[in-house]
């Protein structure tokens, strides 16, 4: 198995590129990408910056030059539902995209039109793996749609417009990106989220406080995951 992890920030891979052995680093397209071992897990991660087009890029030269198996995007997003604090931990069934939109020449707003879809789905397996270690974390997570878009949010009414379009359950910056990017390669992919705030007027707050040690809990999971390959 080799896996493919992706973060944002920095903050989001460092638990990661410390749990491993046999490291290296390459640059592949201006991206700094670590290679290594967890267990007898094959591990190739890298931190592509803020926003979907960094991490498009990333996750395209990653599939290009080192063809992992399966790629995990790692790190922290607003909640959108009561039922997710932050903290606790959102699990990707599909994501979407929701700053995408064509509606004005008669699409639903998300239209991905080389695909034709809204909704990109992840991989079960993948995914059901997560969980099974959060709950033996002891973490609350739920799963459902995490929801993409070059925007921070941090606006009650922004947020009520994901929800009542996409009946996402976590706003973030990059995950759907990823996640087309992986649909279009045939590669299996799994956004696993730590909350850091509510994607409303106090995120600006929570954001900085909390996304340090969420982004860690985030990544101490998918170490767990890729041990357990
Ligand atoms: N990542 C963490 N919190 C976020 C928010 N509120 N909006 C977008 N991305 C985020």
């Amino acid at each position: 198995m080799k896996l493919g992890i992706i973060g944002a920030m920095k903050i989001e891979v460092d638990a990661i590129a410390a749990a491993l052995t046999e490291k290296k680093t390459e640059i592949c397209g201006g991206i700094e990408y670590i290679t290594g071992k967890i267990g007898e897990c094959e591990v190739v991660c890298a931190v592509c910056g803020v926003g979907k087009v960094f991490a498009a890029m990333c996750a395209q030269a990653m599939i290009i030059r080192f063809a992992p198996d399966a790629v995990v995007n790692t790190g922290v997003g607003g909640s959108l539902t009561r039922e997710l604090s932050i903290g606790d931990i959102a699990v990707s069934s599909t994501v979407v995209q929701h700053d995408m939109d064509t509606s004005a020449l008669g699409d639903p707003v998300g239209l991905i039109s080389g695909l034709d879809l809204v909704h990109l789905s992840a991989d079960d397996e993948l995914c059901n793996k997560i969980i099974a270690i959060l709950g033996k974390m002891g973490i609350n997570c739920r799963r459902g749609t995490i929801a993409s878009g070059d925007q921070f949010v941090c606006d009650g009414a922004v947020k009520a417009k994901i929800v009542e379009r996409f009946s996402a359950i976590a706003c973030e910056m990059e995950g759907a990106a990823i996640g087309q990017v992986c649909t279009v390669n045939r590669v299996p992919f799994c956004v696993i989220r730590a909350i850091s705030d509510n994607a409303d007027t106090g995120a600006c707050e929570d954001f900085p406080t909390f996304a340090a040690k969420a982004a860690k809990n985030s990544a101490e999971a998918v170490i767990t995951l890729a041990g357990s390959f």
